[in-house]
């Protein structure tokens, strides 16, 4: 099941052309193992993947590349609650619509979403007003270095705005293999968010009548509207979180520029990171094959299909400019394969 040198470019949504000296893809755990085992024995750096909608190839991998590919999909009635048990190789968009489908709310605000389970508890993933840990549960994982299987709960989960503990003190030494999310039967709708407050006024759409399917089908509109389809348009997302300030830099800031776009976030204020590039004028930026999304300026895109130090090098540019314009710095989203 290992194969050697290996093209990634078709396991990116950046579509960057990167070999890795092996190749895996696993569907059952005892495929892992074996997978593990080889590493192990050859003292490879890992590189798991999932859809690839995340990560940065920066030059060829020298280690594993391993498809972490389970499959497996269960719902199970808990009284006034769902569980909901997914293996990671199962695709997020697609559980969205079925628990939409299934009447089932919670998850619709993070629809369209792209990537694999496995990967969604990496950087809590969020969107209009939702993160996943408000519907997760608990997790299991193989701790790279043993095969032995983990549990992991809510609260060790260590879930923050785009982060997790496997960001942090857990980096490299996990798979995720299978993700536990619980929706409560009583539901009541998040549209709490600028664009889905204006989408639903647009429309006319009355919010005590919503459903979870009307939210989801609200939610994917906004998004097809200024996010790049990765199909057509090769990108990763947002390729920078949403800085956070204090309130010092915020209060000079809001000064210096009256439109600054920010939010409050715990004891700072977290800027929308899209707004800054846009105001330095990178918006809709293209040169020899990599730019900047001309619908939203925090995604960078790569129509060229080019090398990822291209990519980084623009994003370096970028960030450097927004410093010296704002003050502020921008801390990529998206991990960087080996690493810059
Ligand atoms: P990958 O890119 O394959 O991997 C991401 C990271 O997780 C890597 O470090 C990888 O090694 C690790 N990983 C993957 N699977 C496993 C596993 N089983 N075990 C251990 N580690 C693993 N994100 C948001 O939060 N909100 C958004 O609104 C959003 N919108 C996006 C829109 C677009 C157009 C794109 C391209 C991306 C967007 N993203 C968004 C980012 C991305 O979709 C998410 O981060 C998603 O969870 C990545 O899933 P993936 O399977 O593609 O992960
Ligand atoms: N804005 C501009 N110009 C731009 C882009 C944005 O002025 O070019 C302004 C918008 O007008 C808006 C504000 O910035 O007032 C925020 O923009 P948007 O609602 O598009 O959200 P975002 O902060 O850019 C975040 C997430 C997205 C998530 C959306 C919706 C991060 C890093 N990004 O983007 O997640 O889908 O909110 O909740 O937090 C991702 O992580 O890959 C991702 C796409």
């Amino acid at each position: 099941m290992i194969r050697s040198d290996i093209d990634l470019q078709p396991f990116n949504t950046m579509t960057i052309a990167a070999r890795a000296d092996y190749f895996a893809e696993a569907t059952s755990l005892e495929e892992l193992r074996v997978a593990l085992d080889f590493a192990r024995e050859k003292q490879l750096p890992i590189l798991p993947l999932g859809g690839g909608s995340n990560i940065v190839l920066t030059g060829d991998f020298p280690g594993l590349a391993l498809h972490v590919a389970l499959k497996g999909l269960k719902l199970e009635d808990l009284g006034n609650q769902t569980q909901i048990t997914a293996a990671a190789g199962e695709n997020w968009h697609q559980l969205v619509m079925h628990t939409v489908a299934e009447g089932l709310g919670g998850l619709e605000n993070l629809a369209l979403i792209p990537g694999n389970i496995g990967a969604s508890p990496i950087q809590n993933i969020g969107a209009y007003g939702v993160e996943l840990k408000d519907s997760f549960h608990s997790l299991t994982a193989m701790e790279i270095e043993s095969g032995a299987l983990v549990e992991f709960s809510a609260e060790e989960c260590r879930f923050g705005y785009r982060d997790s503990i496997f960001k942090q003190d857990a980096r490299d030494r996990y798979l995720i293999c299978e993700v536990r999310l619980r929706l409560p039967h009583q539901w009541a709708p998040q549209v709490s968010y600028p664009a889905l407050q204006q989408y639903f006024a647009a429309n006319s759409v009355a919010e005590d009548t919503l459903k979870p399917q009307d939210v989801a089908a609200a939610v994917i509109a906004i998004r097809n509207s200024k996010l790049p389809n990765p199909v057509q348009i090769p990108n990763a997302g947002s390729f920078f979180k949403n800085p956070v300030v204090d309130d010092a830099q915020y209060t000079q800031l809001r000064q210096q520029h009256p439109q600054l776009v920010a939010f409050a976030a715990g004891e700072g204020w977290k800027l929308a990171a899209g707004w800054l590039i846009d105001q330095a004028g990178w918006r809709g930026f293209e040169r020899e094959g990599v730019g900047v999304h001309s619908q939203q300026a925090l995604v960078l895109i790569n129509p060229g299909h080019c090398c990822g130090s291209k990519v980084v090098a623009l994003a370096m540019e970028i960030a450097a400019d927004v410093k010296a314009k704002f003050g502020v710095d921008l801390e990529p989203e998206p991990r960087f394969y080996p690493g810059v």
